[in-house]
């Protein structure tokens, strides 16, 4: 006879790791063709799988008390998490940011080595929260004021909304004519590209509708010039994240980076 011997239960840590297997599925050359035709831009309604979606939109409500809220009159008016507040309250969005396997397929996009933005940067990756009539966003680029390309990829969360994505390829090219769309970022979808060649907009939110998508920055060249620095945190604060946020960071006033911004 023997004795049976109980095991002693281990409880795992839930894990935080992206399943990013739903990358092989996708027809990479065909989307590299489209993305290369459209002078880099790609958008798809269909792309991060139904069960990473969810568990990046079940972090909402508790990040909802940590939304900075700006209003710049004619620009933008809405609300943004910074990376800081993400990194203690929704893992799962930095750990699919700095997936390896996710930036290589990026990379296959690009045809570029692209590397995560300093820790220094709120914008590296950042929520995006429309949640009042009128929140928009005005005409823009994603200037780049690092020494290289900025990429950015942008992913539905919530969306129940009439906002759209508005943008036009080509701009900045005088060979040919610029092409104009907009589109919805339903929960799902995502929008790639290089942030100084893709003018785009986000229309106003009506009433009672909500809006929010992530934003991911991917550049090819980590490093920036103290004047290009100062520029990308006033715009940072002014436009996303505050002062207290962007600058305690920026110049290492704190090294508590596990401390989420509450206003
Ligand atoms: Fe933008």
């Amino acid at each position: 006879m023997t004795t049976a011997t109980a095991e002693p239960q281990i409880e795992s840590a839930p894990s935080v790791t992206p399943d990013t297997e739903f990358l092989s599925g996708l027809d990479t050359p065909a989307l590299k063709q489209r993305f290369d035709g459209d002078n880099e831009f790609l958008f798809l309604d269909a792309f991060l799988p139904a069960d990473i979606s969810r568990t990046f939109a079940g972090r909402i409500p508790e990040l909802m008390e940590t939304v900075h809220r700006n209003f710049i009159p004619k620009h933008k008016k809405g609300g943004s998490v910074s990376r800081y507040t993400l990194d203690e309250l929704a893992p799962e969005i930095p750990a699919l940011y700095r997936n390896p396997e996710f930036i290589a397929w990026l990379e296959q996009l690009t045809g570029e080595s692209l590397q995560v933005c300093p820790e220094s940067d709120p914008h590296a990756y950042a929520l995006y929260f429309y949640t009042e009539p009128g929140d928009h966003i005005g005409w823009h680029f994603d200037t780049s004021y690092y020494a290289g390309k900025r990429y950015t990829l942008l992913l539905g969360v919530v969306d129940d909304s009439t906002s759209q994505l508005e943008f036009e390829l080509f701009r900045n090219d005088e060979s040919r004519d610029s092409v104009k769309n907009a589109r919805n970022l339903r929960p799902g979808a995502m929008c790639f590209f290089n942030g100084d060649k893709v003018w785009h907009r986000i229309t106003p939110l009506g009433e009672n509708e909500t809006r929010i998508s992530l934003t991911f920055e991917y550049v090819t060249d980590p490093h920036m010039g103290r004047w290009q620095r100062f520029v990308s945190n006033m715009k940072d604060s002014i436009a996303y994240f505050g002062f207290k946020q962007v600058f305690t960071r920026a110049l290492g006033l704190s090294s508590d980076k596990s401390k989420p911004s509450t206003r």
